[in-house]
């Protein structure tokens, strides 16, 4: 081996050291080192290696059901072919057919035989996602199933035997849509075997991945390709402020907000002022004096002149600090009457700190 390859082989390592807990984790591309993290790896692996089946994966939007759902597949039957189908976008009847299939002639418009994702899934996985959305009559369908191993076509006669994994996820509590009569309360308990949970981004045991996934997705995001590997970190700031943010749309969404903060960033490194969690408030006033473009003001205010504190009022370094140019601290001071030992940064507000992950990029640029 060459000592480039060596070099490169090092390297390969070091970073998977750093945004994954195990070589399970990395060859799934699961990020994260947070204690919550690595017992939903564990629980998952354990699960992956029995024989438990029905899977439930259970876990807010955007926190990595299915992410989660494909590594059961990895670890159990690679070979084999992953199905999924989304109980809620098809109607009952709909969602029938497209599991089990149906007979020809089963209804109107059915003049040929249909092959069912339950039978097409084989010695695989049939990915049920959110399943808590699957109409009533269907989930007492689908337990008969689970308890039999076998299954009807639509319209059909004969009993057809399963080997498939069923994997079901679901971002509602399934313990309180049974409790409102929205979940069969028989499925819920077929299904919660080892239910895997995934924590939401904010939960205090997870919070430190969102560091690791935004800097993961910085660097593997293919949305500008002519600047791969050219913005490699992001500015202090920024970071600070995708930690205090609650993150309701989870992964997901902090993805979502790093590949925007790739297509605005025009320097090497990824600024606050770049970091904009709801597009829509770039359209925003921000003198129309409301509660939230109140805070957004008082924020922007707040950071800046942390950023001078930090600083020693140094503002070239504040600047790159706030991801900013200099011209434009300049005109934010002048915007904000901010002098040195006006003693505008007192306290830091967590209300504020919250409040300027929404900073809009025009009022910073
Ligand atoms: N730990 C992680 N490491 C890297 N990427 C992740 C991780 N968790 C989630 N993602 C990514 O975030 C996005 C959302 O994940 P996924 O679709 O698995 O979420 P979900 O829980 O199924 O969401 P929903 O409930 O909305 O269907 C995907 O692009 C996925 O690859
Ligand atoms: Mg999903």
């Amino acid at each position: 081996m060459s000592l480039r390859t060596t070099i490169a082989a090092t390297r390969e390592t070091e970073t998977h050291e750093y945004f994954f807990a195990e070589d399970f984790a990395a060859s799934v591309s699961m990020v994260g080192r947070s204690e919550a993290i690595k017992h939903t790896l564990k629980i998952t692996k354990l699960v992956a290696l029995s024989r438990c089946n029905p899977v439930l994966i259970v876990g807010e939007t955007g926190t990595g059901k299915e992410l989660a759902a494909e590594a059961i597949h990895f670890l159990r039957h690679p070979q084999e072919r992953f199905v999924a189908v989304n109980c809620a976008t098809l109607t009952a009847n709909l969602l029938e057919s497209e599991l089990f299939g149906h007979v020809k002639g089963a209804f109107t418009g059915a003049d040929r035989e249909k092959t069912g994702l339950l039978e097409l899934a084989g010695d695989g996985s049939l990915f049920l996602d959110e399943i808590s959305e699957m109409p009533i009559d269907l989930q007492a369908k689908l337990l008969r199933i689970l308890q039999e191993r076998t299954f009807r076509k639509v319209g059909g006669i004969k009993n057809i035997k399963f080997n498939a994994t069923i994997i079901a996820s679901s971002n509602r509590n399934l313990r309180k849509e049974t409790n409102a009569n929205r979940f069969r309360a028989d499925l819920y308990y077929r299904l919660n075997i080892s239910p895997i949970t995934i924590a939401p981004l904010r939960s205090p045991r997870r919070r430190q991945d969102i560091q690791l996934l935004a800097e993961y997705f910085l660097k593997t995001s293919t949305i500008c390709p002519e600047k791969q590997n050219k913005i490699t970190t992001l500015t202090k700031l920024a970071t600070e402020a995708l930690q205090k943010y609650d993150w309701p749309g989870n992964v997901r969404e902090l993805r979502n907000v790093i590949e925007r903060a790739i297509l605005y960033e025009t320097t090497d490194k990824i600024g606050l002022s770049n970091i904009v969690i709801d597009p829509d408030d770039l359209c925003d006033e921000p003198t129309t004096g409301n509660i939230r473009n109140y805070s957004l003001v008082k924020a922007e205010r707040e950071l800046i002149s942390r950023a001078l504190q930090e600083t020693g009022w140094q503002k070239t370094h504040a600047a790159a600090l706030l991801g900013i140019t200099r011209a434009t601290l300049y005109a934010k001071l002048k915007q904000y009457n901010i002098q040195k030992g006006s003693g505008i940064a007192k306290q830091s507000d967590p209300q504020a700190s919250r409040a300027f992950a929404f900073e809009p990029v025009a009022a910073a640029q």
